[in-house]
């Protein structure tokens, strides 16, 4: 199967150094969306170093297009968004003092794209699990199928679980629930993830792709510079007075705001360009 047949239909297919990871962009009618996919469903989406070194080079690539609006990220074949980091491949690149690789790889991975400029949102289908939940929590926001499945057995394997990844956590559900997760290693079922913040979209199997379809189009019909704005301040609360400023100032400044005001006055839709 060619990674363009794992992407949306029409879809630009973008080289990812890893083969487990698909990725690409779309263009639409408000801007491209860019698409990160975890392909490896015999073994519900696993990641292995390879994948982990390889998602921080994608999202910077996406990151870097022009006119991007969103990125998804998803697993392939319907049954799991990620079940965590590769176990098999642990003996190897996870024991003993030297192998601390895998864990700078997936700090990484986590970090790039929890520090995403552009709006990230998590579409999640079936287990996510350990470092799958560590994707989806980086991302701005996840909408979920009504059998998703949430947890981190890093508690089972006598693992800890990498640190920006639980701060994440963290952020989202609170340190209570976030300790609660790992504790116990549950797999939390989706009334629960709803109900303590960890996912802000749900939708059931037929409608899966109808809601993520809606929630795409919804915030790529947005200003975009107007998101960038409110993403960097709400990721960055001790952000320098003058950062925020200058955010403010720019959209402020921008044909986005003159066109917004327009639409608004002429009652109709707003067409944004990201500038
Ligand atoms: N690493 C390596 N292989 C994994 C894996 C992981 N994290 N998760 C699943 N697999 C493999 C299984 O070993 C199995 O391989 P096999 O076909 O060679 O036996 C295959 O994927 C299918 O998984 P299976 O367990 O048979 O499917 P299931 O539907 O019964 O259960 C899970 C699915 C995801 C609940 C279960 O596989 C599981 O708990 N995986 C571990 C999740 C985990 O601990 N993640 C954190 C890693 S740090």
């Amino acid at each position: 199967m060619t990674s363009s047949s794992l992407l949306p239909q029409g879809a630009i297919a973008l080289d990812t150094k890893a083969a487990r990871l698909v990725a690409g962009y779309e263009t639409t009618p408000h801007g491209k969306i860019g698409h990160l996919r975890f392909n490896f469903p015999d073994k519900h989406n696993v990641i292995d170093l390879e994948g982990w070194q390889g998602i921080a080079y994608v999202m910077h690539q996406l990151a870097a297009l022009d006119d991007i609006r969103l990125i998804i990220l998803r697993g392939v074949g319907g049954k799991t968004f990620v079940a965590g980091a590769d176990i098999s491949q642990f003996e190897e690149v996870l024991a003993g003092p030297e192998g601390t690789e895998f864990d700078i790889a997936t700090v990484a991975a986590f970090d790039a794209i929890a520090q995403c400029p552009i709006p990230t949102l998590a579409a999640i289908e079936g287990y996510c699990l350990g470092g799958g939940l560590g994707l989806a929590a980086a991302c701005d926001l996840r909408l979920a199928r009504e059998d998703a499945r949430f947890g981190i057995p890093a508690g089972k394997l006598g693992l800890a679980y990498p640190a920006n990844a639980t701060q994440h956590l963290s952020t989202l559900v609170g340190p209570a629930h976030a300790k609660r997760i790992i504790f116990t290693a549950d797999r939390l079922p989706i009334d629960e993830a709803e109900r303590i913040g960890l996912v802000q979209h749900r939708a059931s199997a037929e409608n899966f792709e109808t809601a993520l379809q809606n929630l795409a189009e919804s915030i790529c019909a947005k200003a975009p510079m107007s998101l960038r704005a409110s993403k960097f301040i709400l990721d960055n609360p001790h952000a320098e007075a003058a950062q925020v400023k200058k955010r403010l100032a720019d959209c402020l400044a921008s044909e986005d705001y003159a066109e917004g005001r327009q639409a608004f006055l002429q009652k109709r839709d707003p067409i944004f360009k990201g500038k």
